[in-house]
């Protein structure tokens, strides 16, 4: 599965997106290039409704582009052709009521077709390193939200693509799960080390987690800024407090638009003060 590294996972060539709704047309991204290398973690910032969503979609084959290439491992594959090239976690990736933890894992090897006993034994096998030991038979409703995320996370990773769409992982979680869940994740990555695409709103998640952050304005979502992160792997909580941190913290946060002047000041001064 591994390519010679020179060549991206996916590279997007100039995407543009449309939607059409009763003879309106809606401009959901423009022009829109960039590459996840391979081994490389890459974070997508950017406004509600600047597309991020629809760009997982058209990477995933979901979607067909207005314009542009979607390249995979050096080939230009056409929509239908990309689906079931990557693992793609929805925005929101429900899990199926009836189904217990272990046989919605299962599911992704499923749909593949695998059979589902072995299908259950390979999600079983990995059931532990997902810290969801003991819970194979219980039910989605009985499940904490940390754990219903950690459920639907290994339905996307047993499918083992080299890909990893990842649509706000932790976008329904509380702070503490949330940082609980990142640093677990980043721990599996290390391991795996596969291409990564993580769409999030959290700033301090792309920063703490990505090699590159890329940004998004507005609807239509066009790149305004990419950031590369100058932390170290593996990457420690000490970081977050680190100088480096909040330099790229601040570079994205006006990227966003969302520094004014006074805002700026106070954290320019917590820096100092770190
Ligand atoms: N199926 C659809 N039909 C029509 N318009 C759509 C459809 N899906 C998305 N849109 C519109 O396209 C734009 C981009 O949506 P998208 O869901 O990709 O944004 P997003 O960046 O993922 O937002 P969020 O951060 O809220 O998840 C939005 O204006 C949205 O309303
Ligand atoms: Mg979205």
């Amino acid at each position: 599965m591994r390519n010679p590294s020179d060549i991206p996972r996916v590279r997007l060539d100039r995407i543009d997106a449309i939607y059409i709704e009763d003879d309106v047309t809606l401009e959901a991204l423009r022009d829109i290039s960039f590459s996840v290398e391979d081994g490389e973690f890459v974070a997508l910032v950017g406004p509600s409704g600047s597309g991020k969503s629809t760009l997982l979609d058209i990477i995933a084959g979901l979607y067909a582009p207005a314009g542009g290439d979607v390249i995979l491992d050096g080939e230009t594959l056409p929509t239908p052709a990309r689906l079931g090239a990557s693992s793609y976690m929805h925005q929101r990736d429900l899990l199926l009521p009836w189904r217990s933890a272990l046989d919605n894992a299962a599911l992704a090897l499923e749909v593949h077709g695998v059979p589902r006993k072995q299908a259950r034994q390979r999600a079983l096998e990995r059931f532990d390193e997902f810290g969801l030991a003991g819970f194979e038979d219980a039910y989605p409703a009985q499940l904490s939200g940390g754990m219903r995320q950690r459920v639907a996370f290994l339905r996307t990773v047993l499918a083992e693509r080299p890909l990893l769409l990842l649509d706000e992982p932790f976008g329904a979680l509380d702070a503490l799960s949330r940082v609980v869940l990142q640093s677990w994740l980043l721990d599996l990555w290390e391991r795996e080390r596969q291409a990564v695409l993580l769409v999030t709103h959290d700033v301090d998640e792309a920063v703490s987690m990505a090699d590159r952050v890329v940004v998004l304005s507005a609807r239509p979502g066009q790149i305004t800024h990419i950031e590369t992160i100058d932390l170290p792997r593996p990457r420690t909580r000490d970081m977050l407090t680190s100088e480096t941190f909040h330099r790229h913290r601040v570079a994205l946060l006006r990227a966003l638009g969302l520094l004014d002047q006074p805002q700026e000041a106070l954290i320019a001064s917590e820096v100092a003060l770190a």
